[in-house]
């Protein structure tokens, strides 16, 4: 069984290669031209905005872990090209050359609307205003009506094994005025991981599914675990519901984290 992996260069992808290489997992990399070439996989020269690009590497596999995104970036058009067009590349590419292998893609937990009033669930109705969730909805339309065999990852904010994504978060705080008590649903690494290895088993076809541990944190106290404290704030926040996520469809699914919390990590030293 081969697993064709997409944005195994990135904070997500290059630590699923790493875990698949030591489980003895057969991975190809889609990498782009001029990129180093991640740890644990055969890497393929190709990219999602080149069509023509995409045959070699679907060719052959048996699943593909779609990761690769743009979203680190306040330019809406690339965000829109590489998160919609490229999926819609992908997905083409899968349809010609693999129409049998199963089609993993994750996508986001902020889909969800701001407006909530309950923590996210995979079958509300959502109406993302940003780029970056509007792009992933609409990616996961196409996918939902490919045809192929698919699952939806919503992913909350992933952290862990030294990705230095929490120690991003007070720069991002300032930088867009979040309130500190605005709350993030999380997930470590190495449940992502985990969570990707039971979608290929086939449990979670045809499913949307949230991917979040059991303890939303507030921006407040992510900032205190990575020692760079934000100013507290009298003022209430608008919404609390916002930026949770429900994770019941995971467990329902009879996973179990292996980090169920944040604090958890910093206390095994896996941040
Ligand atoms: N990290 C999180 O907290 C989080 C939370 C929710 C959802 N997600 C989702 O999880 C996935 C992985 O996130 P991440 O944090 O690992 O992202 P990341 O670190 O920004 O990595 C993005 C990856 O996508 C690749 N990529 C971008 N455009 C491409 C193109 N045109 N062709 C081929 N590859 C391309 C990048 O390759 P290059 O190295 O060539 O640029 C890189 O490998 C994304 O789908 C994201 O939406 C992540």
């Amino acid at each position: 069984m081969t697993i064709l992996v997409t944005g195994g260069t990135g904070l997500v992808g290059s630590r699923l290669l790493r875990r698949f290489a030591d489980a003895g997992v057969d991975c190809r990399a889609l990498v782009r031209p001029g990129k180093d070439v991640p740890a644990g996989a055969t890497p393929v020269e190709g990219d999602l905005l080149h069509a023509d690009s995409l045959k070699q590497a679907v060719e052959g596999v048996s699943a593909i872990v779609h990761l690769a995104a743009v979203f680190r970036t306040q330019n809406e058009d690339d965000i829109w090209r590489a998160n919609l067009d490229g999926t819609k590349n992908l997905i083409a590419a899968a349809k010609a050359h693999a129409p049998q292998a199963r089609f993993v893609m994750a996508s986001t937990g902020l889909v969800y609307d701001a407006d909530a009033s309950h923590p996210g669930r995979e079958e509300d109705a959502t109406h993302p205003k940003l780029a970056y969730p509007a792009s992933k909805i609409a990616a996961e339309k196409e996918l939902r009506n490919s045809g192929l065999n698919w699952s939806i990852l919503r992913l909350g904010f992933v952290y862990g094994d030294g990705d230095g994504h929490l120690a991003a978060v007070p720069a991002l705080a300032t930088r867009f005025k979040w309130h500190p008590a605005r709350t993030f649903s999380l997930v470590h690494q190495r449940d992502v991981a985990r969570v990707v290895e039971l979608a290929l088993t086939g449990v979670m076809d045809g499913r949307i599914v949230n991917i979040c541990d059991d303890a939303p944190t507030t921006l407040y106290e992510m900032a205190s675990l990575v020692g760079s404290p934000v100013e507290p704030s009298a003022e209430p926040l608008t919404n609390p519901w916002m930026g949770r996520m429900d994770g019941s469809r995971l467990r329902g699914l009879g996973f179990q984290l292996t980090v169920p919390t944040v604090y958890q990590a910093v206390q095994q030293g896996i941040l």
